[in-house]
């Protein structure tokens, strides 16, 4: 990191202050203020860091001006066209794309840890049949913790490592047995013959009492999702992650974290929103109103599966995803969904409006991989599921650098205080 100077002037006192800047390999500069409070007494003010650069960071880089993703500095377009899930995993978690005899150690051990505890698969019941997936897999990944102890030593490399083994082996049987809870279908265990998302696809659809034959262009469409969720930088549920696993936590707990945070609606539960939204939009002669909609300022309704923090151009992601869309659909023979030629217009439509020209919003990574989990026979409330597969792998990867970093702090943001100043007691009797 090379480092130049940036100064700040006072204008109550005219003094300058020099602060230091970092210049990363690409991207912006980052001013460093992390002395600033003791040298000048204060804060600064960032809701929802817009311009605050949390970490230092060597795993994911965005361009969100130019729509450019990239993963350890591979475009993530040559990895979804190239690569696969277990590749695209080691890249982010150890840096370099493994050798072949790396990638096949890699993906032999992630293979061969896909079972969960027993006990582990008796908490599904615990849950009453219709809560929701995410609500069971924050739960029970928060609950690992209490059964593998040889992993939550975090001072310890091999702990880690194993750790992360476990955890992205075993995600997808803690999200296939929330799902066959909900729908009250026996559970399915993991073949460890199956690739990763072969596996997944029949922990998901077969049932005991019958074949069940994997589609190929289902499992290839999921590797291509899962690729493409797999890192973003230090988006709400990694930042999530990475604070909760400053104070020390397991990292069961941190992931779980992660999990919370990927839920909601502006965040991972977007592809669930979407697909509910374009069910309401229904036709697109209706696409207007809801364009309107969006426009108002008095109504809380947002397109969703559009904008976002950093893009201010396409999602790289979403383009990706749309060709799938094509693909899938045309496997199985479904080439005029409605929902697909609704959201085909809906984003033709918006990017031709003034308002979401000069607001530079585009669909996101979200818009149209909803559509795609619908073919498969995924239903909506387990679409942030799979995300949560997914970006685990990233969770992890920052989880790792985090935890390995000498310098690293416990994350302790400051605050803009705006509630009353100091003032007396007054006993109960005596309040008005
Ligand atoms: N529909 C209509 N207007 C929008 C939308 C939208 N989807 N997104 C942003 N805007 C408008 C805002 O009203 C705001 O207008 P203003 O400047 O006149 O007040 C402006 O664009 C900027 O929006 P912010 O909410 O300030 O942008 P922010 O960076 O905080 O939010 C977010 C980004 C949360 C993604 C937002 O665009 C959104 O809510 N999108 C819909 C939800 C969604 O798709 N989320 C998934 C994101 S991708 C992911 O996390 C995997």
């Amino acid at each position: 990191m090379t480092i130049k100077r940036y100064e700040l002037k006072n204008l109550q006192t005219n003094d300058i202050l020099t602060l230091d800047a970092h210049e990363g390999s690409i991207g912006p500069d980052v001013i460093d203020i992390s002395g600033l409070y003791a040298k000048e007494g204060a804060f600064t003010f960032d809701p929802g860091f817009v311009a605050t650069a949390s970490c230092e960071s060597k795993i994911t880089f965005i361009d969100g001006e130019k729509g450019v993703l990239m993963y350890r500095g591979y475009p993530v377009g040559q990895l979804a066209e190239h690569s696969n899930f277990l590749e695209v995993a080691a890249l982010l978690l150890y840096g370099e794309l493994p050798t072949r005899s790396q990638l096949d150690a890699f993906t032999h051990s992630i293979m061969h840890h896909t079972m969960i505890n027993e006990t582990l698969l008796r908490f599904f019941n615990g849950f009453h049949y219709d809560a929701h997936p995410m609500a069971m897999v924050s739960g029970v990944v928060g609950s690992m913790s209490a059964f593998y102890h040889d992993s939550t030593d975090i001072s310890n490399p091999e702990h880690r490592e194993i750790f992360a083994h476990r955890i992205i082996a075993k995600i997808p049987t803690v999200a296939a047995a929330a799902y066959k809870h909900s729908i009250g279908q026996p559970f399915i265990y993991p073949r460890n013959d199956l690739d990763y998302c072969g596996n997944l696809l029949n922990m998901f659809f077969a049932v005991p009492c019958d074949d069940y034959e994997i589609d190929p262009i289902a499992a290839e469409a999921l590797d291509l999702l899962f690729i493409l969720h797999a890192d973003h930088e230090q988006n709400c549920s990694t930042s999530t992650v990475r604070l909760a696993g400053s104070s020390g936590a397991n990292p069961y707990a941190a992931i779980a974290a992660g999990v919370s945070a990927l839920w909601g609606p502006a965040h991972g539960g977007a592809n669930e929103a979407v697909l509910r939204m374009l069910e309401t939009i229904g036709t697109t002669a209706d696409i207007p109103r809801f364009i309107k909609k969006a426009k108002d300022k008095d109504d809380p309704f947002r397109l969703m599966g559009f904008g976002h923090r950093v893009y201010k151009n396409y999602d790289p992601r979403a383009t990706i995803i749309r060709k799938m869309c094509h693909k899938v659909l045309e496997r199985i023979g479904d080439n005029d969904n409605p929902l697909f030629e609704l959201a085909l217009k809906l984003e033709e439509m918006a990017l031709n409006d003034d308002y979401f020209v000069e607001k530079k919003l585009y669909p996101n990574v979200d818009f149209y991989s909803g559509i795609i989990y619908e073919a498969l026979g995924i239903p909506k409330s387990m679409f942030t599921v799979m995300f949560a597969i997914a970006r685990t792998v990233g969770w992890v990867a920052h989880w790792q650098e985090m935890i390995a970093d000498p310098g690293g702090r416990i994350g302790r943001p400051r605050q803009l205080y705006t509630g009353p100043t100091e003032r007396d007691y007054v006993a109960v009797d005596q309040r008005v």
